[in-house]
């Protein structure tokens, strides 16, 4: 393995700003890696002081790419060992989700596996997918378990469109074109899937995420609906904390053994149970808990047991990921008890 910087592996980190990555990046520094991360905007001072706040931690240099730009990684992956690819662009409000959306994260996650490919150092490369390419199809009843064999079914979502569908469909398109280029191409590619995370985040603003997750204790009507079509549409609420997400990063590309796709999911459960549970826990926010004839139960669960069998151990559950969720909300002034 190519060893530059006096001895520490180099790790780029595609997306660096973002929610995770700039996780994944604060955990690779404390790990002793070099990290070259790459930002859209560089100049961008409000969106990428935390990741000048991280070059305290060690070795963090930032470069600018994007998605859409061809060869604009190869000078942040040249000389990397691992790369790490979490940036896809994410808007759900899109009326234009083929160029918005499923375009660039498609042509992007090319572009960035072509520079790995020039680079000739990477020898690894993970690929940040989402459970939103694995869950969703039309398959009935409750109780089905989904693993690393199953796929969302594309045809459906670009056919009938249901709502929000730009996303899952560009998750998805941009992980099956990642491994035919791998395999083409000779990439020793993993993929990490994961569920919805919450967590603390490092950003200055909030990630849209943690408040989709924290919306049945905000109150947030428009999120809580927006749960609910998460439910219906991928079948279960499946949570984990960010921090088992980075640590599962880690965790594979560290790990010879590691191939193929990993689903890393901490918690499936339904909005009415997660409501029943945060409700108990924290009574000061009087969490609903009658969604009538809404579908109490999860129709399946995405199973992690292929991370688990590898050897990752989840740090956090279901208690931790809200109690964490609830102290970070309440340091941001969003929540006052
Ligand atoms: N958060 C979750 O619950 C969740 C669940 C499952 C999977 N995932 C996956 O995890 C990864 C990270 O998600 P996240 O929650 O951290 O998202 P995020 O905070 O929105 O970060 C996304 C990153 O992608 C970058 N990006 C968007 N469009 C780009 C473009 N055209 N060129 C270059 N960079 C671009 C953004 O850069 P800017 O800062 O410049 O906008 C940002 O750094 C994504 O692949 C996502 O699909 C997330």
């Amino acid at each position: 393995m190519a060893t530059p910087n006096n001895g520490k592996k180099t790790a780029c980190v595609v997306g660096g700003s973002g929610f995770v990555a700039s996780l994944l990046i604060k955990l690779l520094l404390e790990k002793g890696y070099a990290v070259n991360t790459t930002v859209r905007d560089s100049d961008n001072q409000k969106k990428i002081s935390h990741l000048i706040a991280l070059q305290s931690l060690g070795d963090l240099k930032i470069f600018e790419a994007d998605l859409t730009d061809e060869g604009g990684f190869d000078t942040a992956v040249a000389g990397c060992d691992l790369v790490f690819q979490l940036a896809t662009p994410v808007n759900f409000a899109s009326q234009d989700p083929e160029n918005d959306m499923i375009k660039p994260a498609i042509q992007g996650t090319l572009n960035v596996l072509k520079a790995c490919a020039k680079a000739k150092t990477v020898k690894r490369v993970v690929l940040t997918s989402s459970a939103a390419a694995v869950s969703i199809n039309q398959l009935n009843g409750t109780g089905l378990v989904m693993d690393e064999k199953n796929w969302t079914d594309v045809e459906f979502l670009a056919s009938a469109k249901p709502p929000t569908w730009g996303y899952p469909l560009s998750k998805t398109l941009a992980e099956k074109t990642a491994w035919k280029f791998a395999e083409e191409n000779n990439i020793d590619l993993v993929t990490v899937v994961p569920s919805l995370m919450t967590g603390p985040s490092l950003t200055p603003d909030i990630p849209s995420s943690i408040g989709l997750a924290m919306s049945l204790i905000t109150g947030n009507e428009f999120l809580i609906n927006a749960m609910k079509g998460m439910q219906m549409l991928s079948g279960s609420i499946s949570i984990t904390h960010v921090e088992d997400v980075c640590r599962a990063h880690i965790f594979v590309a560290e790990k010879e053994s590691a191939s193929g796709r990993y689903i890393c999911c901490a918690v499936n459960t339904s909005v009415p149970e997660l409501a029943k549970f945060l409700n108990k826990r924290y009574p000061q926010y009087n969490v609903p808990t009658d969604f009538e004839d809404f579908p109490s139960k999860a129709k399946l669960i995405v199973s992690s047991e292929k991370l688990i069998n590898e050897g990752f151990n989840f740090k956090y559950g279901i208690e931790d990921i809200y109690d964490q969720s609830v102290e970070y909300f309440k340091a941001k002034g969003v929540l006052n008890n």
